[in-house]
């Protein structure tokens, strides 16, 4: 068994995952699967986690995925999120009855966080005084207390779509300005108000290791996640959220490939699909590696940390998530959110 993992951990770092390491992660893996059936616990993990985690995750995915995902799943009483805070936040907005446990809180995200709730109040209140249809569209990566005061929630996967289906004509997009740019881009019959954040791990790419990349290897095929600037995005051949990249890499009768995101992703394709090869342009995510197997053994053994949300502040983060699904036509009816919130 042991060997099975040594050689599939190896395809990503042989100098780490030594036989003695990958022996212990084994024992360990062991162990969580006990504790998960112990708990009857459900373990999701989002595309940048660390490749041993996802030994023992039912579920990997992008943020849409997940929180599709944490909505369908049934007889579970636990879900573990690896993943960061907010998409733990989202898990639980989708899935109130469930208990959701972030194994460690350190998994934050700096982009969330450039966005509170009363900055987002104040600069709507301001903006609404000269947009009056003024819509507010908040990406995935915010606090549920955020989504709760937008009128519709997106991901990198659907920015576009809902951004064109939602009937205003200014929007307030927040908070990362590269995916609002990007957006602005491909719906130019609008005007787009980004908020100034951005993702600290796609925002230091630039394009030169992307253009000696292409000079290097004809051929190969650039993907990048639309968190990046928009002199990288341009060089590429395709702007995909993480999933989308892998779904990419797999169809595609290219041999090689460039996915200019966080590290994981090309963890996770350089193990997922050995018969390709994957360069790396890519920086790691300090919030998404900040969740250890250990963190994940202790969260499953003493039920910790709990995520809580404020049931009016879910239903309405709810009800911007179901807006999602319907604007994109994938009406979700097993959301636990209210048809309508009363307004405070
Ligand atoms: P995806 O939704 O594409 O997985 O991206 C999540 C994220 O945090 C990107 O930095
Ligand atoms: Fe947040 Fe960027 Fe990390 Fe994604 S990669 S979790 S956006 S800091």
């Amino acid at each position: 068994m042991a060997e099975r993992l040594i050689e599939k951990l190896r395809r990503v770092d042989p100098d780490y995952y030594i036989p003695e390491r990958v022996e212990r992660i084994e024992e360990q893996l062991e162990r969580i699967r006990r504790l998960k059936r112990e708990r009857n616990a459900v373990l999701l993990a989002h595309n940048y986690q660390r490749p041993e985690i996802f030994e023992v995750a039912d579920f990997t995915g992008d943020s849409l995925g997940l929180s599709l995902q944490a909505a369908d799943v049934e007889g579970a009483d636990v879900i573990v999120f690896c993943g960061v805070h907010f998409m733990a936040e989202t898990a639980k907005t989708v899935s109130p009855q469930k208990t959701v446990l972030l194994p460690n809180l350190a998994a934050g995200c700096s982009l969330a966080d450039t966005a509170t709730a009363p900055a987002v109040e104040d600069r709507v209140r301001e903006l609404k005084k000269t947009y009056p249809d003024l819509a507010v569209v908040t990406y995935v990566n915010t606090t549920a207390a955020v989504k709760a005061l937008s009128d519709v929630c997106c991901t990198s996967s659907n920015a576009v779509s809902v951004v064109r289906a939602i009937p205003s004509q200014h929007i307030l997009f927040i908070p990362d300005q590269n995916l609002a740019r990007h957006v602005a881009l491909h719906v130019p019959e609008k005007t787009i108000i980004a908020w100034d954040g951005y993702c600290y791990v796609h925002h230091q790419i630039t394009p030169d290791v992307i253009e000696s990349m292409r000079r290097q290897i004809p051929g190969i095929k650039i993907l990048v996640h639309p968190e990046c600037r928009d002199d990288v995005l341009k060089l590429a051949d395709a702007a995909l959220s993480t999933s989308g990249m892998i779904d990419f890499a797999k169809q595609s009768s290219a041999t090689d490939f460039l996915a200019v995101t966080e590290c994981g992703l090309s963890d996770m394709l350089q193990i997922g699909v050995p018969e390709k090869h994957f360069y790396r342009a890519c920086k790691i995510c300090r919030f998404m590696k900040a969740i250890s197997l250990d963190d994940v053994e202790t969260s499953l053994t003493k039920m910790q940390f709990k995520i809580e949300l404020e049931e009016s502040v879910r239903e309405r983060a709810g009800r911007a998530i179901q807006r999602m699904f319907e604007l994109t036509g994938s009406v979700r009816d097993n959301l636990a959110i209210p048809d309508s919130v009363p307004d405070e």
